[in-house]
């Protein structure tokens, strides 16, 4: 197993002329399961085909351990390392399994054209078939197996060689929601057991969120944050990121910050929450400007009196089975509060009220987040 890091990386598909990513640094440490979220187009993809070899970077460099990826001598010319020699596996969504091979042959296949002594190649399969519950499959055509299995297969053809980075692209992208639950939970299961550094490319927050033990968010080729899913989810950096993570979305609301008679008032038009004490010193410099305050979904609650309480209409509602999406108007805005409560309420006026330990607030200049 390897560590990768990456050191002031720009890729440019155009010999330099545009920058797809443009100085990036990144620390993935020995046995972790990274995610490289972001929206399409931000350069996912391309981070993780240069750190295969498929793609050569136009600055900057990529280590396994202390072995320099990005450079190499080869007789008197230098080179980057190709992806054969990297030792990683790579499962891309549109996996290229063999139909009318069986699951044992699709999945000893790479080995024997490394010339790998069969007995060897036929264990290393059986160790690898047992872990992804493909044993009773082994003798059945790729033709006769479901979408489900098919995955299984073809991570476990690139899992026999024992690479030190597991590299997949969208791998449960063609999947129908529950397989993808399923193959999340066994794809996560055995990346722990081998204890392979693994980059997972998506960009479904869902995925990142439930199995990632580090994401790295990135849009427009930068890297808006990166953490645990815990980090990212409670201490968003910025408004991209608290709206990129998190569903349905976090609420935002551009907010007056007032001071009267010594209380910070955050002041939304509509309503006025009185500042918590551990946001006040973040507050201090805002005093006169505005700030945009975000709220998530489960952090409302029905208000019992009126101070922070915010006036509330309700609009629709949808039954999540243990909890309601309730959509409310606040003012003219659409809010969406979701409510843990055994019955939706019953009146069309509500009151709600945030909860004051879990507000999040924006500079909405730089987006950037204010409080700690
Ligand atoms: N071969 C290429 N030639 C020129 N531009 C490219 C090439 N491949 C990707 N790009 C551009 O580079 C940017 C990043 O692409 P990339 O494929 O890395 O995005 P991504 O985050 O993986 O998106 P998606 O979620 O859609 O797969 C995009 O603007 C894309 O159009
Ligand atoms: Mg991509």
């Amino acid at each position: 197993m390897a560590a990768i890091t990456i050191k002031d990386m720009s890729v440019s598909y155009n010999k330099g002329k545009t920058f797809v990513l443009d100085r990036l640094n990144l620390a993935i440490k020995d046995g972790e399961f990274c995610v490289f979220l972001g929206p399409s187009g931000c350069g996912k993809s391309t981070a993780m085909y240069s750190i295969a070899g498929l793609l050569e970077p136009y600055a900057g460099e990529i280590y396994f351990d202390d072995t320099k990826m990005t450079e190499m001598e080869k007789g008197k010319k230098k080179t980057f390392v190709p992806p054969q020699e990297r030792n990683i596996a790579m499962v891309f969504q549109e996996y290229a399994l063999y139909p009318n091979m069986t699951v044992r042959e699709n999945m000893g296949f790479s080995l024997k054209t490394k010339k790998v002594p069969k007995e060897e190649i036929d264990k290393l399969v059986m160790e690898q078939a047992e872990k992804l519950e493909l044993t009773e499959l082994l003798d059945r055509r790729i033709a006769q197996l479901s979408g489900g299995q098919r995955q299984r297969v073809a991570l476990g053809r690139a899992l026999v060689r024992s690479p030190q980075v597991f590299l997949l692209d969208e791998p449960l992208g063609n999947l129908d929601a529950k397989l993808r639950d399923q193959v999340r939970y066994e794809l996560k299961k055995i990346q722990k057991e081998l204890n392979i550094t693994t980059v997972y490319v998506t960009h479904d927050q869902t995925e990142a969120m439930t199995m990632a033990d580090h994401i790295v968010l990135l849009n427009g080729g930068n890297i808006m944050q990166e953490g645990t899913p815990n980090e990212l989810y409670d201490h968003p950096a910025n408004e991209f990121v608290a709206g990129f993570l998190g569903t349905p979305q976090i609420n935002i609301f551009p907010c007056d910050v007032k001071q009267e008679n010594g209380d910070l008032i955050l002041d939304a038009g509509s309503f006025r929450l009185h500042a918590p004490e551990q946001v006040k010193a973040s507050l201090a410099a805002y005093v006169g400007k505005q700030v945009d305050l975000g709220i998530r979904p489960s952090d409302f609650e029905l208000a019992k009196e009126g101070v922070n309480g915010i006036p509330a209409r309700v609009d629709s509602i949808e039954p999540l089975g243990d909890a309601f999406l309730i959509y409310v108007r606040v003012g003219e805005k659409v809010v969406v509060f979701k409510y843990a409560g055994e019955h939706a309420p019953a009146e069309k006026d509500l009151l709600l009220t945030p909860n004051m330990l879990k507000l999040h607030l924006f500079d909405p200049q730089t987006q950037n987040r204010i409080n700690d």
